[in-house]
């Protein structure tokens, strides 16, 4: 395999993809590669209890340093050179906060309301398939975690805990982010057992046309891995639905892919008619695409590239947020994720229209780093952040957070 030049690693070349590898992985051959001891013990960072942590990104190299370079390069990975990764959060950059001086903020609130229900940040914890491979205690830590404060939960097809378990430990209902798979009578049954187990909203992921992904800093980081698989991927097998428990019991000999070739707007219409609750999709990054979606039946959507996961656009979500919310015209809210590591960033998103923000990788880092107490760090470091930028700016609650506390930076 031919030698990748090495990147530098800064703290904030971050976010996943090759850039978080430390350049022994980048550079790795399959005859060169460093153990996974020798990697486990690599720049040990100092920090060792999840209080410590000052921000979100303390979190990355504790989870690369308490993980097997398979289940980080999982975790980390892009595709191609891993752009798009990294320009969800670099996009920020492209708007500056107006910060207003005289308000009141006697009744400060971060709290909004999200289809009826309080939310005490307008954030929430997206799909992160299987959490297994970042803690032994997985999605039960993360679903506490969010209980303890108080967040939505989307649970993904892929979790690797009974989705009843997870809703019992979260202690109120989900989101039950969707792969219908290539078979109907799956779909089906995924929505009937998700709807059983209360979760108010199925969320369709519209953005893995291309399957199987090729990612391959994730290919580089299992040749880093000297592990045998089999120790706990039975038989060797990924395949999601073979191993997920959201899926035990089905039927799913004819199942081939995650979602059926072609995510057209009958297939919207058809699972429209079968979900009972609300139907976020989730993926979007086109205000045509919106328009589309909304007409066949979205109560929500998600605007999202799956966190550079399946894509190489170069285009982040939040450059996309404001064509998305132009088109919804506000008819339904928009949620965003991607590349959200600051309260800033979310402060950002909430100004250009966004209804809440999801979160992916930070809450992976702080699983892996230290379970639920590393969760529930992330979430409270976000929320302490995004205070200080509310009051800052002058907008003591999340309504007052509008257009006109942002601008296009020049240049
Ligand atoms: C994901 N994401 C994801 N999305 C989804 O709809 N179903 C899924 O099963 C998964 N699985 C998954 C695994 C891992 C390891 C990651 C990092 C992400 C995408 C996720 O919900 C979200 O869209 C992005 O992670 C948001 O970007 P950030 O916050 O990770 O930058």
């Amino acid at each position: 395999m031919r030698a990748r030049q090495p990147r530098p690693l800064t703290r904030r070349a971050f976010c996943g993809g090759l850039a978080a590898l430390p350049a022994a992985w980048a550079e790795a051959t399959a005859d060169d590669a460093p153990s996974p001891a020798q990697l486990f013990h690599r720049d040990p960072p100092p920090i060792t209890s999840a209080a410590q942590a000052l921000d979100v990104m303390d979190f990355e190299p504790l989870a690369r340093a308490a993980l097997p370079p398979a289940h980080f390069g999982y975790l980390a990975t892009g595709v191609d050179d891993d752009r798009t990764v990294a320009r969800n959060h670099e996009a920020f950059s492209h708007y500056e906060i107006r910060a207003h001086r005289f308000a009141d903020l006697s009744r400060f609130d971060t709290s909004c309301v999200v289809f009826g229900t309080r939310w005490p940040l307008p954030l929430y914890l997206s799909a992160v398939s299987g959490m297994r491979a970042f803690h032994p205690e997985a999605e039960l830590a993360v679903a506490r975690a969010a209980r303890t404060r108080s967040l939505q939960l989307m649970l993904s097809t892929g979790a690797s805990t009974a989705p009843e378990q997870v809703a019992e430990a979260r202690g109120a209902p989900l989101w039950q982010q969707l792969y219908p798979t290539d078979d109907w009578q799956v779909t089906e049954a995924i929505v009937r057992r998700a709807e059983t187990m209360g979760s108010t909203a199925i969320a369709l992921t519209v953005d893995g046309a291309a399957e199987p992904r090729v990612n391959e800093t994730l290919k580089r980081a299992m040749l880093a891995d000297s592990r045998e698989c089999t120790a706990c991927h039975v038989n060797n097998r990924h395949d999601m639905w073979l191993k997920a428990p959201l899926l035990a019991g089905l039927d799913v000999s004819r199942v081939t892919r995650l979602r059926p070739p072609s995510v057209t707007p009958e297939f919207l219409d058809r699972l429209r008619k079968l979900v009972r609750g609300r139907l976020l999709i989730k993926g979007i990054v086109t205000g045509e695409d919106a328009a589309t979606a909304l007409e066949h039946g979205a109560d929500a959507l998600v605007v999202s590239n799956h966190g550079g996961r399946n894509e190489e656009t170069l285009r982040a979500t939040i450059d996309s947020l404001p064509e998305v919310v132009a088109a919804v015209r506000g008819r339904a809210p928009v949620f965003i994720d991607g590349g959200f590591r600051r309260g800033t960033d979310i402060f950002k998103a909430l100004a250009l229209g966004a209804a809440g923000v999801g979160i992916g990788r930070p809450q992976a880092w702080g699983l892996a780093a230290f379970g639920q107490p590393g969760v529930e760090a992330v979430i409270d470091i976000y929320a302490r952040e995004l205070g200080v930028i509310m009051r800052q700016a002058g907008t003591p609650t999340v309504a007052s957070i509008t257009a006109a506390q942002v601008v296009r930076a020049a240049g």
